[in-house]
């Protein structure tokens, strides 16, 4: 029925959203469970069951959603984009998977602290900042119709979360659990021997990428200033996201994959060259 809601051709969306709002209601009113907070429900099923707002909001909502899903070839971001990756290659399912990167909540914890800066950002300001780093490109304007579409969408998958500002660290409420990097010592030798089993025939035997996953080091990777370029990061990541469709690696193999992984040559983040001139903080 959702699925009707999301094909529908618009002058039919009024009557089947209200038929289907009231289905809702009524159902969540049988099993007395009406306005059921995310802490209740399972993440997912929370976003899959938000109905996109009506009007304009909703059309910058699903512009948000087209510019996560296709960052790199959506005309309005490309010029913004330096590798072969969309904000969903990391954030996976468009920030709607409950651990990947996970959207869900997130526009609750903003502003927040972010130690890397210095300062208080705002929702915004850590979109742009992914754009400078995990896409290696520069920052479209704050402000502009890019940032405010995305961070729109991630709002929109938001609702419900009680909001919480982050003192600690840029970060919302269903963040990459961190695995404890003090507990491991990462060997790059046997994360070859398992880079090679479990990720280069989606990823390459050289890192390039193929059809089936993009580039994870190389030119076309995200730069060595991404949170993926650092080997916790990116073992914490990958325990939860990769392989794709298998995701069964231990803490231990995680850490020397990424060890691997992250030994090889990326983009370089320059700050100056990468803040775009329109950004007065880049001053
Ligand atoms: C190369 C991987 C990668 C790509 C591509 C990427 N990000 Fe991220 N992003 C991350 C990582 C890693 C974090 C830190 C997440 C964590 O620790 O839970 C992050 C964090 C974020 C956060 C803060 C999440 C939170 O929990 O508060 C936002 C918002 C965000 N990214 C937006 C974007 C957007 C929008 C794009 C596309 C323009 C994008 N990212 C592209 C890897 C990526
Ligand atoms: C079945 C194919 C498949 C396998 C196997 C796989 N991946 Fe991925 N990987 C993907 C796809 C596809 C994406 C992008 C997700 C999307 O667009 O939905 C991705 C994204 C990534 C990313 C973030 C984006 C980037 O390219 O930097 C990294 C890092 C990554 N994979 C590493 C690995 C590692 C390491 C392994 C092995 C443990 C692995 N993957 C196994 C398909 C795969």
């Amino acid at each position: 029925m959702i699925e009707t809601f999301f094909t529908a051709r618009p002058n039919q969306i009024g009557s089947i959203a209200v038929t289907i709002l009231c289905t809702l209601f009524v159902l969540a009113a049988l099993s007395g469970s009406y306005a059921a907070s995310p802490e209740e429900t399972s993440d997912s099923t929370v976003a899959e069951k938000t109905p996109y707002p009506p009007g304009e909001l909703g059309r910058v909502v699903r512009l948000g959603e087209s510019l996560v899903m296709e960052t790199h070839s959506h005309p309005l971001t490309r010029p913004y984009v330096g590798n072969h990756l969309n904000c969903t290659s990391c954030h996976l399912e468009g920030g709607k998977h409950p651990e990947a990167g996970s959207f869900i909540g997130v526009a609750a914890a903003y502003p927040a602290w972010s130690g890397r800066e210095s300062k208080v950002i705002t929702l915004e300001d850590r979109i742009l900042n992914c754009f400078i780093r995990s896409q290696n490109g520069t920052r479209p304007e704050n402000g502009s119709e890019v940032p405010v579409a995305i961070a729109t969408y991630i709002t929109w998958l938001s609702q419900g979360w009680k909001l919480q500002m982050n003192p600690k660290a840029p970060l919302g409420p269903n963040h990459v659990e961190p695995l404890d990097a003090s507990q491991f010592t990462a060997d790059p030798k046997r994360g070859e021997t398992l880079y090679e089993d479990r990720c280069a025939f989606c990823h390459a035997d050289d890192g390039a990428g193929t059809d089936d996953g993009p580039a994870v080091w190389g030119d076309f990777s995200y730069n060595d200033g991404a949170g993926l370029s650092k080997v916790p990061k990116l073992a914490s990541w990958l325990k939860v996201a990769m392989p794709l469709d298998d995701t069964d690696l231990t803490a231990q193999e995680a850490f020397d994959i990424a060890a691997y992984v992250n030994g090889h040559a990326r983009p370089k983040f320059s700050p100056s060259e990468k803040r775009g001139k329109t950004d007065s903080a880049g001053k």
